[in-house]
């Protein structure tokens, strides 16, 4: 364990296997962050003191203006010795339930559309997290991934994550050309994340692009079991038909059988049918929803492009973007 200082004179202690933003909200300490897979730069701090090992240090989150000023990323930093860091918790950041790692084992796999599959993981004591919430699963070849989970806390039969397959991808492909057994042991990391579904008396706007099916899923589940007033209209995008999900498949996956949730699909390469509009999936909703959008929270995951998308539109036409909820996938 190594002590690490902040410029209030606090300090937190970080195991030398943990980076310091692990380190930081395992113990409370709500050091600022998104992604925690060093894309995003929102985790930047300046090292004044000790020496750390940076575990990729050409991570897309650091410009070269950011490493000439002596900037790093929490998120890829493990420290080497007691640090002093120039970077100051935000109370945004601070955890509601603490990250931990514990083994878990693959229990089962459901394929839910051409490109994207649902994986089951049963860890050791089950883990307590927020709908729009992640963790970083490590497969037994070491290799580190976010993923989002796509159930509730309290089902008891593992923590599910929906899974789509990037051509190329080193972890996709390897789970998805079935390299794994039901029983391979892997290891969760969580959980992590700040786009986790907050109490409000507006009502909901969940936007999902692709891989970011999983955590708006989870907040459609959370919405239903509640009983919520609150109405939640759910968008979801892909390039093609095949992409994306049918009503039924939604609401069989939401156990919204009586229609609660609006659910609007929509497909940007191909023409629109009676099952999807036509168009990118942020801009089907901007069109559907109009312009009372102050009076909606909304949540979105997916590609970057999206996300920033969406943010910059949103910002645009005057949004109070404090109403707006994601955590960049990169
Ligand atoms: C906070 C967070 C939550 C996430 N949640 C999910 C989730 O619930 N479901 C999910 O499927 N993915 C999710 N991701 C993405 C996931 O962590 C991996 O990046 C993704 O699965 C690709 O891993 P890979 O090893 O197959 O690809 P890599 O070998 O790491 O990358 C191969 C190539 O694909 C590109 N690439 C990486 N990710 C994507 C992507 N999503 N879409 C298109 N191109 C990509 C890379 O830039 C690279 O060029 C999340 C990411 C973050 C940061
Ligand atoms: S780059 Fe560190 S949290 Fe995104």
């Amino acid at each position: 364990m190594h002590k690490v200082y902040l410029p209030s004179g606090e300090l937190f202690l970080c195991n030398e296997d943990d980076t310091l933003v692990q380190g930081a909200l395992r113990q409370g300490v709500g050091l600022p962050y998104e992604c925690n897979s060093g894309g995003c730069g929102t985790c930047k701090f300046i090292l004044e003191e000790g020496e750390v090992e940076e575990l990729n240090p050409d991570a897309a989150g650091l410009s070269d203006r950011d490493k000439r000023k002596g900037r790093k990323l929490a998120c890829q930093c493990r420290p080497m010795s007691d640090l002093k860091i120039k970077v100051s918790p935000d109370p945004l950041y601070t955890p509601l339930h603490k990250p931990a790692i514990q083994q878990a084992k693959l229990v089962s796999i459901e394929t839910l559309t051409h490109n994207i599959r649902a994986f089951k993981f049963k860890p050791d004591t089950p883990m307590d997290f927020l709908p729009g919430q992640y963790t970083l699963l490590t497969l037994p070849e070491g290799d580190v991934r976010a993923y989002s989970m796509a159930n509730l806390a309290d089902d008891q039969s593992g923590v599910e994550f929906f899974i789509k397959q990037v051509p190329g991808g080193h972890v996709t492909q390897a789970l998805f050309d079935i390299r794994y057994d039901t029983d391979t042991e892997v290891s969760l990391d969580g959980p992590y994340g700040i786009a986790y579904c907050r109490t409000s008396p507006r009502d909901i706007i969940c936007v999902a692009g692709g891989s970011g099916l999983a955590p708006m899923i989870s907040i459609a589940r959370a919405h239903v079991q509640a009983g919520i007033k609150r109405k939640l209209y759910f968008f979801f995008g892909g390039q093609r038909h095949e992409d994306i999900l049918k009503l039924d498949q939604f609401r069989r996956l939401v156990g919204d059988s009586t229609g609660i949730i609006q659910y609007t699909a929509a497909v940007s390469d191909e023409t629109s049918s009676g099952s999807a509009d036509n168009g990118f999936v942020h801009q089907v909703m901007l069109e559907r929803m109009g312009q009372q959008l102050s009076e909606y929270d909304i949540y979105c995951a997916g590609p970057p492009a999206m996300t920033t998308a969406l943010e910059s539109t949103l910002h645009t036409i005057g949004f109070p973007m404090g109403q707006l909820y994601y955590d960049r996938f990169f």
